[in-house]
């Protein structure tokens, strides 16, 4: 333990790790090479969560598939933000029944935020007999003796207990790119806005030790790394439960001191933690991507104070003004809920304004959506389904009025992108900003930088032509 937090030994690890060789000879008596499928839903958080299951599903003996169907192990990686997050979760495993009844073996686990709710989990055991294993976020690390207990006993195994958290380092990872890596920097939040359920379900705000964290850097830039995202819920609040007088800007520039050519970038930003060191980091270090995630969720104060965000509008446009004047570049976007409880006309307007005023690059807009157990799920909500859903509309039409100009206005300039995939004919690229450019050239040039000169726009991207290519070093 370290304050609220359960470090797993290195001991318990290798307990752990000592069930890859006995998975392996399982399947090796069965003369079968195991076949494995993990399904991601929510967000990056759980991207970077599900490469650690299929890195022990390969240390395993796993070979990775794409689809449930004959897959020796299914693994559904879940996310409870929404209700139709959960929805299509029950939906799919619904679904499996089918897959299960076709390939008797099938072993079905179920892990991430949804398996820290007990009422899911009750649910689960209950009315979905065919799922064999469930563990939480918390309990990750102990996915191959759960496996081993399924496959050799034919019991089910549920690993759930409540905590506030637990840190493993090393567990195996298989990364989905070459070029581009998710590196959780923390866990957990501490907030507690009232209509989130991630504190819930992720446990206490917990902090990797900066050595892990730059060690992992370290090797993903040794081999090809281009892109290294840090995740974390509020990552302004890194370090705090360490007490090494380490913060994240401090952890942002010794990453970016780190040889090698590639950029960083790192969500989310919470406004509340989020202030002017930040930004002059950024601003300093030409490896930090100068693009920003700032939820602001309200533009109404009343509504903010309800959400209990810890800041109003007034510190909210103050931190972009001044993130703005030392990065005239800076790539913003952000998330916003529409329909809070008791979210009037007037504080909606508010919210118009303010990204009429702030003019985001783009912006993720959520209806609200309650969530057992939270405080806003008991709020008092008169206002209609219709009602929110025009609003919603409003919003996002407003928005991608501005997205549109912006994407425009980059028309006749010359940008350097990561060429980071191919998509039919085209290929598919980043700016420094994150925005996505689709240019005709060499597939080859497929994990390199290039200069581009964007010729065209749409809302969501930009197309460009090959201006010239930049040598590597
Ligand atoms: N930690 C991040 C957000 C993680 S959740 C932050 O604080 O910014 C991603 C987004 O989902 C949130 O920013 C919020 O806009 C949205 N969201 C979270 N809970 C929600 C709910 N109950 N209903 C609708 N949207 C929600
Ligand atoms: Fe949820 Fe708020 Fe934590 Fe973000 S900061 S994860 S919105 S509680
Ligand atoms: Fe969903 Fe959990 Fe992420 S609830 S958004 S997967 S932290």
């Amino acid at each position: 333990m370290k304050g609220n937090t359960t470090i797993i030994s290195q001991e318990q690890l290798q307990i752990q790790a000592d069930y890859y060789d006995r998975i392996r000879a399982f399947w090796a008596r069965l003369e079968q090479t195991p076949t494995a499928y993990v399904e991601t839903y929510g967000c990056q958080q759980n991207e970077a969560d599900s490469e650690r299951i299929r890195g022990m599903l390969a240390a395993c003996g796993y070979t990775m598939t794409n689809q449930a169907e004959g897959a020796d192990v299914v693994v559904m990686n879940t996310c409870s933000i929404r209700e139709h997050a959960e929805q299509r979760v029950f939906g799919n495993l619904g679904a499996l029944t089918h897959t299960k009844r076709r390939h008797p073996g099938q072993k079905i686990f179920l892990c991430g935020c949804m398996a820290g709710q007990k009422v899911v989990t009750d649910r689960i055991r209950k009315s979905y007999p065919h799922v064999d294993g469930v563990f939480s976020t918390h309990h990750l690390w102990e996915f191959p003796s759960l496996l081993y207990q399924v496959l050799t006993q034919g019991t089910r195994a549920f690993s759930i207990a409540d905590e506030p958290g637990s840190i493993a380092e090393g567990i195996p990872v298989l990364r989905s790119s070459t070029l581009k890596a998710w590196v959780s920097i923390m866990y957990g939040c501490n907030n507690f806005c009232t209509y989130c359920i991630v504190p819930y379900v992720r446990g206490r705000e917990r902090s990797r030790m900066p050595e892990d964290i730059l060690a992992e850097c370290r090797a993903l830039i040794a081999s090809g790394c281009k892109e290294i995202n840090l995740l974390g819920q509020n990552v302004n609040s890194y370090g705090k439960d360490l007490g090494l007088g380490v913060d994240f800007s401090d952890l942002l520039a010794q990453i970016a001191a780190l040889p090698g050519d590639f950029l960083i970038r790192f969500m989310t930003s919470h406004p509340r933690d989020a202030g002017k060191k930040l930004f002059d980091t950024m601003a300093s270090f030409p490896k930090i991507a100068k693009q920003l995630h700032l939820p602001f969720q309200s533009g109404s104060d009343r509504v903010l104070k309800a959400m209990n965000r810890h800041y109003n509008r007034a510190a909210y446009l103050e931190l972009v003004e001044y993130a703005r004047s030392v990065m005239p570049e800076l790539v913003l976007t952000s998330d916003v809920i529409v329909g809070f409880p008791g979210e009037t006309r007037e504080e909606f307007e508010e919210t118009m304004s303010l990204i009429r005023q702030v003019r985001y690059d783009a912006l993720f807009t959520f209806i609200f959506s309650p969530r057992p157990g939270t405080p806003a799920a008991s709020m008092e909500d008169p206002t209609s389904k219709e009602e929110k859903n025009r609003r919603f509309d409003l919003l996002c039409a407003t928005q991608n009025a501005v997205s549109e100009e912006i994407h425009r206005a980059y028309i006749g300039k010359t940008l350097r992108v990561l060429v980071d995939g191919v998509e039919g004919d085209l290929l598919t690229a980043r700016t420094e900003g994150g925005r996505l450019v689709r240019l005709c050239a060499d597939p080859a040039l497929v994990g390199t930088y290039c200069m581009v000169r964007i010729t065209g726009s749409t809302t969501w991207s930009l197309q460009g032509e090959l201006a010239r290519e930049v040598p590597h070093g």
